[in-house]
């Protein structure tokens, strides 16, 4: 009985017909006195053990393994156990993209708590979609403050009660940068979970779940993949949640392809890196924004009359600041903006951030389009506003295909007036 089930479960059966070989010959080899210096592509959909037995007791959880690929695979086990090591989590859950992320831990958050959500007003546009027009729906109430308005989020908590409240570490476009420490303490004190997206900053940054949040939640096709490879996300959990968040799950099936898992765990190997120098290469692009004739303001997170100083001096690593910078285009509309990102050389214009390479947005188009127009103005997004994603390229290129670009524009206005 043992023998026969060894053969099933390496494939060393040896059946005379040709179709039953292609099915079984060579499959299934256990890994023997060697291991892989890097974590292989686990395909299988189920996984067997040396008898039922066994198997029954890794799907009561007795006995740790996987058993089906919507519960776990040994591929996505290894990313979920280095992301939440990065994060200082107790354990994460590895999604298909950065908002099933988001959305798993909303509702993995929600289920055993108060059906409202007090969100930060600064949000990526699809997130705002995502309260808006998926859980305000279903009869979760959404109440979008702007969270470095401390007082303000007092009042919205006193008044709401909300189950969960939800921030973006640095926020998209704009890069706001509220206290999370001290609004996981308030977060805490209402009974409420702490969600936060930390795409933006990443846990070389700042890692918010060593300061009292409880859910972090990552689009790992940004700065942890890295190569524009890859779609993925990633919710990292306190020990208080994690079961609740593999629960949820393994009843819904978020889960992340095999084939993705491996390629963000390839990028992050190297994230740090990239990530120092990206954040270097911003520091310095944001230096020659702000002295060029052609940009009306620039907003990065290093900038000493940023409004939210304070909290970054105090909650992010030193002289780490992110790697986007946004600006605003002087006497810009729509046209202007185009015809300054039809001149970029080098810098793609591609809808992401925290690839190797630079890329342009503009969030009027793009990441902030469902967005009302109301809801755009008070996040202070202007129709002048471009997002940039810096590089690992040398940083003297990208500043010297910006002003080229911004040199472009400055000579057309001079051509119209002419
Ligand atoms: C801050 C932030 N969170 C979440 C997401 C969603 O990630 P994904 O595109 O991987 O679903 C994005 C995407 O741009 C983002 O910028």
């Amino acid at each position: 009985m043992e023998k026969k089930m060894t053969e099933k479960m390496t494939g060393k059966i040896t059946p005379a017909h040709l179709q039953t070989r292609a099915v079984h010959a060579g499959d299934r080899k256990p890994l023997e006195g060697f291991v892989p210096v890097t974590t292989p592509i686990y395909t299988a959909s189920s996984f067997i053990y040396k008898d039922v037995d066994t198997l029954d007791k890794v799907f009561g959880h007795e006995i740790a393994g996987p058993a089906y690929a919507r519960y776990s695979n040994p591929t996505n086990d290894a990313l979920e156990e280095l992301m939440a090591s990065l994060e200082s989590g107790a354990g994460a859950l590895a999604c298909s993209s950065g908002m099933a992320a988001l959305q798993v831990a909303l509702l993995t958050a929600l289920t055993d708590r108060r059906k409202s959500v007090v969100a930060a007003e600064s949000l990526y546009g699809a997130s705002i979609s995502l309260l808006m027009k998926v859980l305000d729906p279903l009869g979760i109430q959404v109440r979008f403050v702007d969270f470095c308005n401390l007082d303000a989020v007092n009042q919205a908590v006193i008044d709401n009660q909300p189950g969960v409240l939800l921030m973006e570490t640095i926020t998209n476009p704009i890069l706001r940068v509220a206290a999370v420490d001290r609004l996981a303490q308030m977060a805490r004190s209402a009974g409420a979970a702490l969600i936060v997206d930390n795409t933006f900053a990443t846990p070389l940054v700042i890692r918010p779940l060593e300061v009292g949040a409880n859910f972090v939640v990552h689009s790992l096709t940004k700065y942890l993949a890295g190569h524009g490879d890859v779609l993925g996300g990633m919710v990292v959990a306190d020990e208080e949640n994690l079961e609740a968040l593999r629960a949820y799950s393994r009843i819904v099936g978020p889960v992340l392809g095999p084939f993705e898992s491996y390629l963000a765990m390839r990028g992050i190997k190297t994230f740090p890196l990239r990530m120092e120098r990206q954040c270097a290469n911003a520091c310095r692009v944001a230096s020659a924004l702000a002295a060029n004739p052609a940009i009306e303001r620039v907003y990065y997170p290093s900038d000493p009359k940023h409004p939210d100083s304070e909290a970054i001096r105090r909650i992010f690593a030193p002289n780490l600041y992110g790697a986007v910078v946004s600006m605003e285009l002087k006497n810009a509309q729509r046209a202007e903006v185009f015809r300054f990102l039809n001149a970029l050389k080098m810098i793609v214009p591609a809808t992401s951030v925290g690839d190797v390479h630079s890329m342009v947005l503009y969030p009027f188009m793009s990441s902030h389009r469902e967005v009302s127009p109301k809801h755009r103005e008070r996040m202070g997004i202007r129709e002048n506003l471009v997002r940039l994603s810096v590089g690992i390229e040398g940083a003297d290129d990208i500043i010297a295909d910006l002003e080229e670009a911004l040199g472009t524009l400055a000579n057309s206005a001079i051509d119209s007036k002419d």
